[in-house]
C-alpha cells in the first residue's frame, strides 16, 4: 500500500498566512499540521509516499525533505494548477502503479490516526473506502447520503442544500479501480476534477465503495476557528515539560511545555500551553490553549486561546484571544494619542478590535 498526500491548493481561507506559506505547514501545538498526517501514515505501516505540491512546493520540500526523518520514502509530484483532488490521482498514476493507496489531504487532522482504517481496508475486498463524520455545516464539505445498511446512495460536493449532515473526511483508501474513475469524469462547475465525482462514478459502475463513520476527532484545518480548535485538542494531550528557564515569580498550572532556551519571568501560565524554543515570556499572562512558536517575545501582555508563529512579539496589550498571528509579526500598544489603533497589516488580514 502507498500513500498520496495532497499538499497543494491555495489555502484562501487562511489568508494572509497562506500568501507566504503553505496551509499544510501552519502549526498545531508548534508542529506543522502536515507532520501529523505523515506520522499517521508511517504508523499505519506505509512508507512509500507521493506528495502532490503546487505553488508552495518549495516550502513543502524544505520542510519534509526526502521523508527519512519520518521513516518515509517521499516522491514529489508537482501539479501545475489546483485542478482538483481527482486530478491529483490522475497525475500520480505512474507513482501509484497498481497498488492500493491512502489519499490523505495534507490539511486534515485525525486525532486517532489511520492505522485501524488501513488495517480494515487490507482485510476487506473493497474498491474504495471513504470516511464520514457528522458536522454542523455540511455545505462546506463533500456530503454523503447513505442508506439503512450504510450503502452510499449519493455524494455531492459542497451542496447548497445538503441531503445529510455526513461530511466526507479527507482520508480515502482506493484500489487501482479509481484510475478508471478519474479518467471518466469531467470538471465540476468550479472547474475541478472532484474526487467526490470519481467515487460517485465507482458506485454507479458497480464497484464496492465502503463508508465508515469516524468516531474520533477530525478537522479540516482550512479555517481559523478549526485551526484553533485543533490546537486545543492537541494541547489537551501534551505531556508537561520544562526544558527552559522559569523563575520563582512565575506561576505555572496545568499542562505546560517550555522548550529549550525559552525564558519565563514574572508571568502566569495556565495550561495547556506550549512555549517554543528561545521564546521570552516576561511579566505576562498566557492562558489556556495557546501555542507560542520559537523566538517570540510576549512582554507585559495577556494572551489566550491563540496561535503565534515563530519570531513574533506581543507587547503591552491586554487580552489577545482567538487569534492566529503569523511569522515575524509585531503586536504592540500604540504610543502617543490614546484611543487609536495603528495598523500595518497584510492583504486579506482580519483584525477585530474592541470598540
Ligand atoms: C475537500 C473535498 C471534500 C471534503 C474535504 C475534507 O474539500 O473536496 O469533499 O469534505 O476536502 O477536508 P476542500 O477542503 O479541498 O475544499
Amino acid at each position: 500500500m502507498k500513500a498520496l498526500v495532497l499538499a497543494g491548493g491555495r489555502g484562501t481561507r487562511l489568508r494572509p498566512l497562506t500568501h507566504t506559506s503553505a496551509k499544510q505547514l501552519v502549526p498545531v501545538a508548534n508542529k506543522p499540521v502536515l507532520y501529523y498526517g505523515l506520522e499517521a501514515i508511517r504508523q499505519a505501516g506505509i512508507t512509500s509516499v507521493g506528495i502532490v505540491i503546487g505553488d508552495t512546493g518549495h516550502e513543502i520540500r524544505d520542510a519534509v525533505g526526502d521523508g527519512s526523518r519520518f521513516g518515509l520514502d517521499v516522491t514529489y509530484i508537482p501539479q501545475e494548477a489546483p485542478l482538483g483532488l481527482a486530478h491529483c490521482v490522475l497525475i500520480a498514476r505512474e507513482f501509484l502503479a497498481d497498488e492500493p493507496f491512502v489519499m490523505y489531504l495534507g490539511d486534515n487532522f485525525l486525532v486517532d490516526g489511520i492505522t485501524d482504517l488501513v488495517d480494515a481496508f487490507r482485510l476487506a475486498d473493497h474498491d474504495a473506502q471513504i470516511l464520514l463524520t457528522r458536522v454542523a455545516e455540511p455545505q462546506f464539505y463533500g456530503v454523503a447520503e447513505i442508506g439503512p445498511g450504510g450503502e452510499i446512495l449519493g455524494l455531492e460536493e459542497k451542496p447548497e442544500h445538503p441531503r445529510s449532515d455526513l461530511a466526507i473526511v479527507g482520508v480515502y483508501i482506493f484500489s487501482p479501480a479509481i484510475h478508471g474513475a478519474v479518467r471518466a469524469i469531467t470538471p465540476s462547475a468550479r472547474g475541478e476534477l472532484e474526487i467526490t465525482d470519481a467515487v460517485t462514478w465507482l458506485v454507479a459502475n458497480g464497484f464496492r465503495v465502503h463508508s465508515h463513520l469516524v468516531s474520533g476527532y477530525w478537522k479540516d484545518t482550512g479555517r481559523l476557528q478549526d485551526m484553533l480548535e485543533c490546537n486545543r485538542i492537541v494541547l489537551e494531550r501534551v505531556e508537561p515539560a520544562n526544558r527552559g528557564t522559569v523563575d520563582d515569580l512565575s506561576e505555572i498550572t496545568g499542562r505546560v511545555v517550555v522548550e529549550p532556551g525559552a525564558v519565563v519571568e514574572n508571568s502566569i501560565l495556565r495550561g495547556p500551553i506550549v512555549i517554543g524554543a528561545d521564546t521570552k515570556i516576561l511579566s505576562s499572562y498566557v492562558g489556556p490553549f495557546t501555542s507560542i512558536g520559537s523566538g517570540c517575545l510576549v512582554c507585559g501582555a495577556e494572551i489566550e486561546y491563540s496561535i503565534v508563529l515563530d519570531g513574533s512579539s506581543v507587547q503591552g496589550v491586554s487580552r489577545v484571544a482567538h487569534s492566529l498571528i503569523g511569522r515575524n509579526v509585531e503586536v504592540s500598544r500604540a504610543a502617543g494619542v490614546s484611543n487609536t489603533h495603528e495598523l500595518m497589516v497584510g492583504d486579506h488580514s482580519r483584525i477585530q478590535v474592541r470598540a
